[in-house]
């Protein structure tokens, strides 16, 4: 942090630096612990200083092109869901988090050369150990800071990263992005359509294997709607896929015992324990609605047979990880979303309407187009 500090900052020892989001600054200026801390010389508030970040998708994530790390800060706005502070316990599930998935790297890597995984490797923040328990917790969680390790030992040359939200979620930018990347990855004269499929089936080749892989063989249950998933393309087309946003990361309970995850608290096991059930629906959810829904709708504007030769492609992938990596777990879930069952869609609404929290999140039924399918020899 020091050596990304401004100039003449770093030098005092007994301080340290932490960055936060100017929306919480204001926030934490007016919490009366953060006052007190200020006025009797244990926090200096050094006001704006430094270069300017870029806010990323998520708002409260920063990016800053010559910093090897994205800085996901604490800031208590909800935004969906949730308030969006960096609570003690997700900390501590983030360095987890890493530490699992490091040891699970070289196997991922040797499968899925095309996945990268965004790690979350480090967090700061402040423990005033006053006697006020609760205004000390309020203070860790308000400069709660995680780092995110960035693109730059993970891109390969000449891969640009696309977030799957601005492709799929956004319809006017993403529409005419979309266009300029299949009218660079279309060759002769290969219709439009058959570009298009060939397209979205690396794109779901990219993404949904690595992800039914983590779950079904080690219990890893990852988050991958459109604004976890960055993708990157060269001439045109899906080569690698970024995943990324550790809060979002559970862990199946039948799979990771207490005595695999003693080095957190119980507070942080708690929340990184997923049910193997929650944890396939929030998979499912995410990859068949919230990502390829959208992408297909995108992609298929207007065109219902080319929405149905994509959801083909979907179709045949999910045969083709069965044939490949598939288990009877994995046969259960796989078969019956290909027989039609409906797919989970996360009642985020309903969520909030109860002031429930995410973990508690029901799902409703969405109509799944996999079961009627007409048959298409070319992905079938
Ligand atoms: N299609 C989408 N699905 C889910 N969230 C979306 C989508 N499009 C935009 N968002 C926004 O993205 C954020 C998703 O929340 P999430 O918990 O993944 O992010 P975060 O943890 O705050 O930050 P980061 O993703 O940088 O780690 C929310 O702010 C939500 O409003
Ligand atoms: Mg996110």
């Amino acid at each position: 942090m020091a050596e990304q500090a401004p100039a003449g900052l770093a030098a005092d020892e007994d301080f340290f630096l932490i960055p936060t989001h100017p929306w919480q600054a204001r926030h934490l200026l007016a919490q009366p612990g953060v006052a007190t801390a200020i006025r009797g010389g244990r926090i200096r508030d050094l006001g704006q200083q430094g270069a300017h970040f870029y806010p990323t998708s998520s708002i409260r994530t920063l990016f800053h092109p010559d910093n090897p790390y994205f800085y996901k800060c604490s800031l208590n706005v909800r935004i969906t869901n949730c308030v969006r502070k960096n609570a003690i316990y997700e900390l501590e599930g983030a360095l987890q988090v890493t530490r699992i998935l490091r040891s699970l790297a070289p196997q991922l890597l040797q499968h899925f050369p095309g996945l990268a995984v965004m790690e979350e490797p480090a967090f700061i923040s402040a423990d005033l150990k006053t006697g006020d328990a609760q205004s000390n917790k309020a203070i860790t969680e308000g400069f709660g800071l995680i780092l995110r390790r960035g693109f730059a030992d993970v891109l390969r040359p000449g891969v640009t990263p696309l977030l799957a939200g601005a492709l799929f979620g956004n319809h006017v930018y993403g529409e005419a992005r979309m266009g300029e990347l299949l009218d660079a990855m279309q060759r002769g004269g290969s219709p439009r359509e058959e570009t298009a499929e060939a397209w979205f089936s690396r794109y779901v080749g990219e993404l949904m294997y690595p992800v039914l892989y983590c779950y079904f063989a080690h219990g890893v249950i990852f988050e991958p709607h459109l604004q976890n998933v960055v993708i990157g393309v060269a001439e045109g087309q899906p080569q690698q896929v970024f995943l990324r946003d550790f809060e979002g990361v559970k862990l199946v309970q039948e799979r990771f015992g207490a005595e695999q995850l003693d080095g957190i608290s119980p507070r942080a096991r708690e929340a990184l324990w997923y049910s193997a059930e929650q944890g396939w629906k929030r998979i499912a959810y995410c990859l068949f609605v919230n990502n390829f829904c959208e992408a297909i709708n995108q992609i298929g504007a207007g065109r219902p047979a080319l929405q149905n030769r994509l959801w083909a492609v979907v179709r045949h992938h999910l045969h083709a990880y069965q044939s490949q990596y598939g288990d009877d777990v994995s046969a259960r879930c796989i078969n019956a979303l290909l027989n039609g069952e409906a797919f989970p869609g996360k009642a985020n609404l309903i969520n909030r309407f109860f002031k429930r929290p995410d973990r508690a999140s029901g799902y409703l039924p969405v109509n799944n187009p996999l079961g009627t399918l007409g048959e298409n020899p070319a992905w079938s």
